[in-house]
């Protein structure tokens, strides 16, 4: 779909909405029969105001009316949605009413629409966030996860023009643009992570990266098993042994920046199927585990978005990639594995593979002497037991005013509602991974798993500033709807651009 910014009457621009000639006009309608300010200019002959008072839309917020060649309106169609009660609309009450309009310009015959929202009705919030939210929300509800059906769920063509209804500044003009590549991002991360683990294997991601440099100019350095070998990332290649997929740990670089600057790492994890190794996973919901590479799914997703906006940064992007398999090359329980950095650490649990990856890939990105590292993984069932669907957990070192990469990461989550709770991370956790015969365990004592595998990661950090994403209840939903979320795209979109408009100020 294609979106542009138009100003109209009821926002400060010369066009008078009701004489658009358009397939539809979707405007926002309140509680107890009050129109928003574009409602009111389509109901000049009542066309609005009949449809209410018919009793057909409750205006709560979900609720649509769709109603036909309206009296005094030049638009073939208005969409009345309801933004519940007037006044200011919460984050979540605006979201979701977006994504109602936005499904059902989906199922109409017309292709062109104008979406004329009330864009400062969320308190604290204003038009740029809106429009940077509408941008997203549009590739959004467009996914599909049908390529593999030989038949397609239906679907009508719909809206292909949409014309969001704002006043023109520069301001909204940045959030479209940040809001479209988000979404494109989001999309790419989200096909990645659905397609099935016999497709997506660490070549099938190496090649999706490879593709993304030549589509953006990204500079493209991909580490087979003998580079790693020769790099001595032992830990990595110990959960790669088991599998017949070779590795690849690939390493993207956009230099957007000013030439020298210290760039951003973003170091995903990519386990293409993590089935745990010989401490095999129970089968049930193991399929689930194609999504063990999310983290490295929404680096390559950050990778589009940044691309398509040509930011103005230095950002290096590392996707770490394997499979997790049982088999007579596999690593044991009881083996002791020599890390990259020289620690040593005994695996007591082959499931707990992704920070043996992530160790080395992080020890690996010392090299790039980084500004800051934000590593992104579906690290730990715990994280999910803690935290649930709606929060990824957040780790970073200081708990100090300082720590101003966990304050920026944090405020982009609220700004994008990708949403990330801080978690602990003491020195104290360290005391759980004890072992009698390496530097440290790879499981700890019962309880706090979450931050135990934190507490992990973070021994192979203290040569930068570092921060821990763990997505493991955020980036994919099971059940009925089970399917990836392209988080946490947006959360890490906005950290970048928020630097990047600090870099060129
Ligand atoms: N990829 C899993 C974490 C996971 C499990 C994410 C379920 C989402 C849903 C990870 O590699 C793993 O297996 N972690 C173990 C660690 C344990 C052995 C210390 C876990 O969480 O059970
Ligand atoms: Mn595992
Ligand atoms: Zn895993």
């Amino acid at each position: 779909m294609n979106i542009t910014l138009q100003a109209f009457g009821s926002n400060g621009g010369a066009v008078d909405l009701a004489k658009t000639v358009v397939g539809c006009i979707a405007v926002a309608v309140y509680e107890d029969r009050k129109l928003s300010t574009e409602a009111e200019a389509l109901d000049r002959e009542g066309a609005v105001s009949a449809a209410l008072a018919s009793g057909d839309l409750s205006a709560k917020p979900g609720s649509a009316l769709l109603l036909h060649n309206p009296q005094g309106v030049a638009a073939k169609r208005i969409l009345l949605v309801g933004l519940g009660k007037a006044g200011a609309a919460s984050e979540k009450t605006f979201a979701d009413t977006v994504r109602v309009a936005l499904r059902a310009l989906a199922g109409l015959g017309a292709s062109d629409a104008i979406l004329a929202l009330p864009m400062d009705s969320v308190a604290q919030r204003d038009a740029s966030w809106a429009v940077r939210h509408i941008a997203q929300a549009v590739h959004e509800t467009a996914y599909r996860s049908d390529t593999l059906k030989s038949e397609k769920d239906p679907m009508r063509d719909g809206v292909r023009e949409l014309t969001v209804a704002v006043a023109a500044g520069a301001g909204v003009t940045a959030a479209l643009a940040e809001g479209i590549a988000t979404g494109k991002g989001m999309t790419l991360a989200r096909t990645l992570a659905d397609l099935p683990p016999n497709i997506c294997t660490p070549d099938y991601l190496a090649q999706s990266a490879h593709a993304l440099a030549k589509e953006h100019g990204f500079a493209i350095d991909v580490l087979d098993r003998d580079a790693m070998r020769e790099l001595k990332m032992e830990s990595y290649l110990a959960v790669a042994s088991g599998s017949q997929q070779p590795p690849a740990c690939v390493v993207l670089r956009h230099d957007g920046g000013k030439p020298g600057e210290a760039p951003l790492v973003l170091v995903g994890k990519g386990l293409t199927f993590d089935s745990g190794g010989i401490s095999i996973k129970p089968g049930a919901a193991m399929d689930e585990m194609k999504y063990d590479m999310c983290g490295a799914a929404a680096v390559l997703g950050v990778f589009r978005a940044i691309g398509e906006l040509g930011l103005a940064l230095n950002v290096i992007g590392v996707v770490a990639a394997c499979e997790n398999m049982p088999s007579g090359g596999a690593t044991r329980p009881g083996d002791i594995l020599t890390t990259m950095n020289g620690l040593t650490v005994e695996v007591l649990n082959t499931d707990a593979e992704g920070r043996l990856v992530l160790c080395d890939a992080l020890t690996y990105v010392e090299r790039f002497a980084p500004a800051a590292v934000i590593d992104i993984a579906t690290l730990t069932g715990a994280c999910v037991t803690a935290l649930g669907s709606y929060n990824s957990g957040l780790f970073s070192r200081h708990d100090d005013a300082h720590d101003l990469l966990a304050a920026e990461l944090l405020e982009a989550s609220r700004y994008t509602g990708d949403r990330a709770w801080r978690m602990p991370l003491d020195d104290a956790y360290r005391e759980q991974m004890k072992s009698n015969f390496a530097d440290l365990a790879n499981i700890g004592t019962p309880g706090a798993g979450a931050v135990v595998a934190a507490a992990f990661l973070e021994r192979f950090t203290r040569k930068y500033t570092w921060a821990h994403l763990d997505i493991a209840g955020t980036a994919w939903k099971t059940g009925a709807e089970k399917g990836a979320t392209g988080r946490p795209v947006p959360l890490l979109m906005r950290f970048l651009c928020k630097r990047a408009e600090l870099n060129t100020k």
